[in-house]
């Protein structure tokens, strides 16, 4: 099956999947890259493992339903099945919606429908949360409301910092996401 992450930021759930196809945990093809920031980390994450990329600027696009448009024509080129969003700060909408029903799904920082949207591991700490944890939800119109695959929690420390928090989440992330796309690999597609 061949799977397109697309991603904003450092990558570093993009690596944990790639280093998952590189040791067959993961069977599956990362066929592409979509980022929507070209300086992004991720990018040079992608070039170091020849992998292709296809980088956008929003703002060069007069809609949403434009780029997405031209992602939906990428995504037919290189025959994707399977979209993983991986740290991608942009509402999916219609255009790419409907082309992939039931095949995007995201992974969040918290236990949902706990915290949704921005800094949620922030927004667990001020709430004063005893635990958190991480969700890989399929992906529907709204923020982090799509139906809930898996979920991992965690314990929140006397003394936890956002920085330490943030570090026992992406362990959790890394070790969760890979095997969630892996059974989804298997099972759905
Ligand atoms: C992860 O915490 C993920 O849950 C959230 O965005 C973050 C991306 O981190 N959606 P990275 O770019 O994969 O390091």
């Amino acid at each position: 099956k061949n799977i397109a992450v697309f991603a904003s930021g450092s990558g570093s759930n993009f690596q944990a999947l790639v280093n998952a196809v590189e040791t067959n945990e993961l069977q599956a093809s990362i066929k592409l890259l979509v980022c929507d920031k070209p300086k992004a980390y991720v990018v040079e994450r992608a070039a170091n493992h020849s992998m292709d990329v296809f980088a956008f600027s929003a703002k060069d696009y007069p809609s949403k339903a434009a780029y997405e448009m031209e992602i939906l024509q990428k995504l037919k080129d290189y025959e994707i099945d399977l979209i993983i969003l991986a740290g991608y700060m942009r509402l999916i909408g219609d255009t790419l919606l409907q082309a992939f029903p039931g095949r995007i799904v995201n992974i969040h920082p918290s236990l949902l429908p706990n915290f949704p949207g921005k800094d949620a591991v922030g927004q667990a700490l001020s709430a004063g949360a005893k635990e958190t944890g991480v969700t890989v939800h399929y992906v529907d119109e709204g923020m982090d409301t799509g139906p809930i695959i898996a979920q991992e929690s965690v314990g929140i420390a006397a003394g936890e910092t956002n920085e330490s928090l943030q570090a026992k989440i992406q362990r959790i992330e890394h070790g969760l996401y890979p095997k969630v796309v892996q059974t989804l690999v298997l099972t759905k597609i």
